[in-house]
C-alpha cells in the first residue's frame, strides 16, 4: 500500500471546505461562503498569513499541524461559534482585533467609509472629535481613530464586558492617548463637547426575529443584536439626541442593517442618504445635523 501523501495548507482547506457545506453551516461573521471561512480557520491554526504563496499552500504539514487544524473545523461544525470566536480574533477595516463572545463579531459595512475617510460626505479635514456609539470590541472607534491621526475619540457600551475587549484593543493599537471609554447609555456626558462625526452600529434586530436566526448569531451578546419596537427602540433614541451633540457641518452614520426600510418609514420627515457600498452590504445611512435638529427631542 502507498504511504498517505502528506497533508497541504490547500488540502485542509478544501477538506475543511466540504466540510463546511456538507454541514450547512452558516457565513454571516466575516465571510460569506464556505471556502473564506475554511482559509480564515485553516490558516490561523497553521500560522501563515493570508498571502502566503502556492509553495508555503502546498508544502507538507506535520500530523501535530493537521491535528489543530481538525480541532478547529470540528468545533465549528460542533457548536456553530462564529469563526472568529474560535479564533479569537477578527480584521476590521484592514486592522486586527481581539474579540471574544462578550463582543459583536466585527463586520459593520462602515469599515468601507472609515477606509474612504467618509468622503465626499465628510469634509476630512474638519473631522477632530468622533463618537463611536456602542462600541462593542472598538474596533469602529479604533479604525476611525487609525484614519484620522489627529482626531480625538469617545466610544461608548452599556456592556462593562464587552469595554474590557475593547480597552484591551485600544493598548493593542496604542490609542490610550486619543481614545476614551465611557460605560454609559448611548451618549457621554455633554462635557465631552460637540463631535464632527457620531458613528453607530446599534442593536437593530427587531426581537420577533430571534427565533429564525441561524445558530451562530445566538452566540453573538443578544445586547448587541437585538432591540425593541421592532429593533427601532435604539436608532429613535440616538436621532432624537443625536443634533445636540453635533457639530453644525457634523454626520450621524448609522448602520440600520437590515432594519434601514423600516427606519425610512419611520421617520418620512428625516433625509436619510442610504449609501451605495462598493464592497457588499446595505443599511448604512448619513444624515446631516440640520436635518436631527428637526425631530423632536424624546
Ligand atoms: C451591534 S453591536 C456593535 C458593536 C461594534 N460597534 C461593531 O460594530 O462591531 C452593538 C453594541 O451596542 C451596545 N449597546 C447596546 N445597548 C446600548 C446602550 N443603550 N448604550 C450603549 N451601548 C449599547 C452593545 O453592548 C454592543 O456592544
Amino acid at each position: 500500500m502507498a504511504p498517505a501523501t502528506p497533508a497541504t495548507a490547500r488540502s485542509l482547506v478544501l477538506r475543511a471546505e466540504r466540510r463546511f457545506k456538507r454541514a450547512r453551516l452558516y457565513f454571516g461573521h466575516g465571510t460569506d461562503n464556505a471556502r473564506d471561512e475554511a482559509v480564515f480557520l485553516v490558516f490561523h491554526a497553521l500560522g501563515l498569513p493570508f498571502d502566503c504563496g502556492d509553495a508555503v499552500l502546498d508544502s507538507p504539514r506535520t500530523a501535530a499541524e493537521a491535528a489543530e487544524v481538525e480541532a478547529l473545523v470540528s468545533a465549528r461544525i460542533r457548536t456553530r461559534r462564529p469563526a472568529a470566536y474560535l479564533t479569537g480574533r477578527m480584521w476590521f477595516a484592514g486592522h486586527e482585533f481581539e474579540v471574544n463572545d462578550d463582543v459583536l463579531v466585527p463586520r459593520s459595512p462602515i469599515a468601507e467609509l472609515i477606509l474612504g475617510r467618509f468622503q465626499p460626505w465628510a469634509a476630512a479635514t474638519e473631522v477632530h472629535r468622533i463618537l463611536d456609539i456602542g462600541t462593542g470590541s472598538g474596533c469602529i472607534g479604533i479604525a476611525a481613530a487609525l484614519a484620522f491621526p489627529a482626531a480625538t475619540v469617545d466610544a461608548t457600551d452599556i456592556s462593562a464586558e464587552a469595554l474590557k475587549v475593547a480597552a484591551r484593543n485600544i493598548t493593542r493599537h496604542r490609542l490610550e492617548a486619543r481614545l476614551q471609554l465611557h460605560l454609559v447609555d448611548l451618549f457621554p456626558p455633554p462635557v465631552t463637547g460637540a463631535y464632527d462625526l457620531i458613528l453607530a452600529n446599534p442593536p437593530y434586530v427587531p426581537e420577533s426575529e430571534r427565533a429564525d436566526l441561524p445558530e451562530e448569531y445566538l452566540h453573538e451578546p443578544a445586547l448587541a443584536l437585538f432591540a425593541a419596537d421592532q429593533g427601532l427602540a435604539l436608532i429613535r433614541r440616538i436621532f432624537a439626541r443625536a443634533a445636540s451633540r453635533l457639530t453644525a457641518q457634523g454626520l450621524l452614520v448609522l448602520d440600520a442593517g437590515g432594519t434601514w426600510p423600516e427606519v425610512e418609514a419611520a421617520f418620512p420627515e428625516l433625509t436619510i442618504l442610504w449609501v451605495e457600498l462598493q464592497h457588499g452590504g446595505d443599511g448604512i445611512g448619513i444624515i446631516g445635523r440640520s436635518d436631527l435638529a428637526r425631530l423632536p427631542l424624546q
